[in-house]
């Protein structure tokens, strides 16, 4: 990609064929994103690090940047009437905007939030869905119901990443782009087009430390990983695990390679560790528009009809053949 082509993000969504509203919801996005991206730089100079002192409906200690970038995503998407409503990992339920809006907005406004104190990237991770016509607003119950879609569904997927660079990827189910944040400007710009997932990979995610934990179809594939040039793969792979998915599914789309977050003996009740609605499924459709694969390990992820909102699963995504090969230890 030429960046002296300079083709902004507003320049982008307005040559697809998009809804102006879905165009809008993408760029409120992006513009949260930018102002995430300004606080997290700021850092200790704002104040911003460290724990807000509450948990969240996960059960999970809230930063103080968690609460401060919800706000920001809430705040920027609450006006056009485009969105019917927002769900968020950091709230128990729906919160409803626009009753007559054409899409629900789903994000996980700081992931890898256990990174931020240590200087380690993060991201922002959204997830658009189509608002059903007949959705019913008035109560939380009722409100969960119309988010609960399956991953197929998603009109737009993406991820912002705070990382040396701020990076924005998105799809609107034509493939995968990449945008740089020019921090002249404050403006998203195309850096990659059309990214594919190298087949190739010799690069595994997983936290190993839980290897205790696995069911043994996840023991059985990382064991065949481990053993290398010795092993049934004969040839030898490497390990890498940021703990913030955004930056290890950003590696896996540049780079190639696999992620895996198994169900195991210690989450099984909760269906894993990662969310579907907000994490799996907007990084599946993602990894899915590059050409790799994501699953469960016994169904696509895009696939699970969700039951709840805030719903766990296992998670297996990267390069299509190394996706395979983890299934076929599930077979
Ligand atoms: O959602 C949570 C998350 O922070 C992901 O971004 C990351 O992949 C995972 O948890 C890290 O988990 P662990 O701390 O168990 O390695």
């Amino acid at each position: 990609m030429n960046p002296s082509e300079h083709i902004t993000l507003a320049r982008y969504l307005s040559e697809k064929p998009l809804p102006d509203a879905l165009r809008g919801v993408l760029e409120s996005i992006a513009g949260a994103c930018v102002s995430i991206a300004i606080l997290i730089g700021k850092g200790g100079l704002a104040g911003v690090l460290g724990e807000a002192g509450r948990e969240n409906v996960q059960g999970e200690a809230q930063k103080k940047l968690d609460v401060l970038s919800n706000d920001i995503m809430l705040a920027a998407n609450a006006w056009g009437g485009r969105v019917a409503a927002m769900a968020s990992e950091e709230m128990d339920w729906p919160r409803p905007v626009a009753p007559r809006g054409d899409y629900l907005l789903l994000f996980d406004p700081l992931d890898g939030s256990s990174n931020i104190d240590v200087n380690v990237s993060v991201g922002t991770i959204f997830s658009v869905l189509p608002a059903p016509r007949d959705a019913d607003w008035s109560s939380d119950a009722a409100a969960e119901k119309a988010f609960l879609q399956p991953g197929t569904r998603q009109v737009a997927a993406g991820y912002a990443i705070y990382g040396p660079s701020t990076l924005l990827a998105l799809t609107v189910g034509d493939g995968v782009a990449i945008f740089t944040l020019d921090r002249e400007t404050d403006t998203f710009v195309l850096t990659r087009d059309r990214v594919r997932i190298p087949e190739e990979t010799r690069e595994f995610a997983i936290n190993l430390s839980n290897q205790r934990h696995w069911d043994a179809p996840v023991r059985r594939y990382v064991a065949e990983l481990l053993q290398g040039e010795t092993g049934p793969r004969a040839k030898d792979f490497n390990m890498r695990w940021v703990a913030s998915m955004v930056a290890d599914v950003h590696r896996i789309l540049t780079r190639g390679g696999i992620f895996l977050y198994p169900v195991d003996a210690r989450n099984r009740e909760k269906g894993g560790r990662l969310r579907l609605m907000y994490e799996a499924n907007p990084m599946a459709m993602l990894i899915e528009q590059a050409g790799g694969a994501a699953t469960t390990g016994y169904e696509c992820i895009l696939e699970v009809m969700p039951q709840r909102l805030h719903q766990r699963v296992s998670v297996i995504l990267g390069a299509r053949c190394e996706v395979d090969a983890a299934i076929a230890c599930h077979g």
